[in-house]
């Protein structure tokens, strides 16, 4: 360190620098600091007003999550949003976060973290914001774009596969909403009462996962859980993070109202955000009265410390980080890549692919099909340079003047542009407004950022907005080959008008490149690869109870594919649920058990004469002495066959993975007995039993 005046160091971070160094210069800042200093450490600070002078545009620059010590040089910490991209600047817009689920593609992810952390860096940020894998336990929830799915292992995959690639950049990455945010509308204030089997095999997994595997901070979550916020749960953020799972990084509060309480500190939070508005004056006040041992407050400079100063010390991946690599054309590469494997193809009953040389011309038809609608506009938001309407994507592809447009306001001339069209596409869904996260008008944010009182939120409906059904409906009606694709954030039911057409795409929000891959997905220049991250329903009843005005909730053991299973309740389209322009085959499947694990092994072949990915999803049936889900997903892998390839294809379950909470013991246990495998892929099922 060095001596700059009578009173000031030089802390900063060096990179390169040692493990020891930083041990030894967190100890120095420790002994340094004054208690003032270390509690206006533990807040971000700045925000109101940089967000009003900046026009309260989201974004606009990076938000102070921790506010260092300036005298000391010690760097504040710079947070972004968010799960589609980093929601500064003009990012690269990647698919939603659920399309990305469903592509079930890890190393994808990691590469799309690893985008999101050299944009972040180049835009002067060190703290993301971005991994969002708060369980899908409903459709309706607002913010389900932003998670991936109703699977416990698949979420902590795809998060640790994001976090790790943003943290390859020398990025911090936070899992959020650290737990059992699974609804919008009264986030701030819901109670979820839970048991502790759910808890723990079901609501939390995927955040031990992502934590083991080195993420390495945690934003709580508004709501709380059995009677306390989470932001001052000390069971959550303490007994169970620290003590039970070992996590040593550090835990940030959700903006603005994370905490009620100067004794969150106690209960195991690091740092309160974007402003000291419970802490500052008050936690010194609470400290100086003795009511907070000054220890508690050199644990959360600790925790923040070692942390940051690991990140802003390590060696850099590049030597620089200048501000044309936002958005650059490789970039953008990965997100037409992201929207090609997660664009699910849900019926086909033979239309698809269209054939360029048949279809002289093709209606598309919908508001939708050339809106940018990239998503909610909340904490998410991400302003592209440009986004690729389906509709613009077809015009480059076949030609303006093959194109035909209409829309649900106006069904004869729908009908006739339908009638002269060899072909009709319907882009039907939702927009910010009908889901996403929830901006009350009383909470001035301004997330909007276009004035708006309140915006998105829990859907009232698991259905197409009527006019979008009456679309569907005249166009059946004209016996043209009709295609409807989905834009939403999850499940939307399609028992209205599914027999009517011909063929349907889920496409989510497919991000700024989505409209190009949608048009080569209905073309045959790519064959369909992703699978869904959830279950579509065929009567709203099969799903949980939901009730978005609920400031009470017990979250229970059931839900999604394990819910429908159990209830003998036939999905319409099962998790995992896609169809391909190829056809696979399977066989020899073998089964090792080394000490910790179960190894699967499985030839998988493509018989189709095109290039295609394939998933395979290994379920488990445990033994049947304990209740579960009669299956769950414990290993999946995605592969990239080509026309007659034959590949190996191997999975690992780890046999902790396998076992149930004992509530008695507050621990783990491993019930012994036959277990069965079912190695699921598009159109075949292997299965083998072992006994463990
Ligand atoms: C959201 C978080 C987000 C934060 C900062 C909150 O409203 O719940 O997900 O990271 O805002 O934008």
């Amino acid at each position: 360190m060095t001596l700059t005046s009578a009173y000031d160091y030089d802390y900063s971070p060096r990179r390169g620098a040692s493990p020891e160094w930083i041990d030894n210069i967190v100890d120095a800042i420790l002994a340094e600091a004054t208690l003032g200093e270390k509690i206006a450490m533990l807040s971000g600070r700045g925000f109101f007003q940089e967000f009003v002078e900046d026009g309260r545009l989201w974004g606009a620059r990076p938000y102070r999550a921790g506010s260092g010590i300036e005298r000391l040089k010690v760097p504040p910490i710079y947070f972004s949003d968010g799960p589609r991209g980093v929601a500064r600047g003009q990012s690269t817009c990647f698919p939603c976060t659920m399309a990305r689920g469903a592509t079930f593609d890890t190393d994808l992810e990691m590469r799309i973290g690893a985008v999101m952390g050299t944009e972040m860096r180049a835009q002067g940020c060190d703290l993301s914001g971005a991994i969002c894998i708060n369980l899908l336990r409903h459709p309706a929830w607002g913010r389900a774009q932003e998670t991936y799915g109703e699977d416990p292992h698949h979420l902590g995959a795809m998060g640790t596969a994001l976090g790790l690639g943003i943290q390859s950049q020398n990025v911090m990455a936070t899992v959020k909403h650290f737990a059992l945010n699974s609804m919008e509308n009264t986030r701030f204030s819901v109670n979820v009462s839970i048991d502790e089997r759910s808890l723990h095999e079901i609501y939390l997994p995927h955040f031990k996962i992502c934590l083991d595997a080195g993420v390495a901070t945690v934003m709580s979550a508004y709501n709380q859980f059995n009677g306390e916020y989470c932001g001052q749960h000390h069971g959550l953020l303490t007994d169970i993070l620290r003590g039970e799972w070992g996590f040593s990084g550090f835990v940030h509060s959700d903006w603005v109202m994370g905490l009620y309480k100067p004794y969150a500190v106690s209960a195991g939070l690091d740092i309160e955000n974007p402003e000291p508005q419970i802490w500052g004056d008050k936690l010194l006040t609470a400290v100086e009265a003795g009511h907070i041992a000054p220890f508690v407050i050199d644990r959360a400079c600790r925790n923040i410390l070692r942390t940051q100063y690991h990140f802003a010390c390590a060696p850099d991946p590049r030597p620089e980080y200048g501000i044309d690599l936002v958005a650059n054309p490789q970039h953008i590469a990965l997100a037409r890549e992201a929207a090609e494997k997660s664009i699910t193809l849900l019926e086909n009953n033979g239309i698809l692919p269209l054939d360029a040389k048949k279809i002289g011309r093709l209606a598309v038809l919908g508001k939708l099909a050339d809106q940018e609608n990239t998503g909610d506009r909340g904490s998410s938001r991400v302003r592209p340079p440009y986004v690729v309407t389906p509709l613009a994507a077809l015009e480059e592809k076949l030609g303006q003047e093959a194109i035909l447009r209409g829309d649900e306001d106006d069904l004869e001339a729908a009908a006739a542009a339908a009638n002269a069209a060899d072909a009709v596409l319907i882009v039907a869904g939702y927009t910010a407004r009908e889901e996403g996260e929830f901006i009350p008008g009383d909470l001035t944010l301004g997330q909007d950022g276009e004035g708006r009182p309140s915006i998105g939120g829990d859907r009232t409906s698991l259905s197409l907005p009527p006019q979008q059904i009456a679309l569907i409906h005249a166009m059946a009606k004209t016996g043209k080959p009709v295609i409807v694709t989905i834009v939403a954030g999850s499940a939307v039911m399609v028992e209205e008008w599914r027999d009517q057409v011909g063929a349907i795409f889920q496409s989510f929000y497919s991000g700024m490149e989505g409209g190009h891959a949608l048009a080569d997905l209905l073309f045959g220049e790519i064959s369909p690869s992703g699978r869904l991250p959830f279950t579509v329903a065929r009567d709203a009843a099969h799903y949980p109870y939901f009730d978005r005005d609920a400031t009470q909730v017990t979250y229970d053991y059931w839900h999604g594919y394990g819910k429908f299973a159990r209830d003998n309740s036939v999905p319409r389209y099962a998790f995992g649920h896609g169809l391909s322009y190829a056809s696979f085959s399977q066989g020899g499947l073998k089964l090792h058990r080394t000490h910790d694990a179960i190894e699967v092994e499985i030839q998988i072949t493509n018989n189709a004469p095109i290039r295609s990915d394939e998933i395979l999803f290994a379920y488990i049936s445990t033994p049947g002495g304990i209740e579960r889900w009669p299956y769950v997903l414990k290993a999946f892998t995605r592969l990239s066959l080509c026309a007659g390839e034959t590949r190996l294809a191997r999975l690992q379950i780890k046999l902790e993975d396998l076992r149930y909470r004992d509530p008695l013991s507050h621990g783990w246990r491993f019930e012994h007995g036959q277990y069965e495998l079912r190695l699921c892929g598009t159109g075949h099922v292997s299965s083998a039993t072992i006994m463990l």
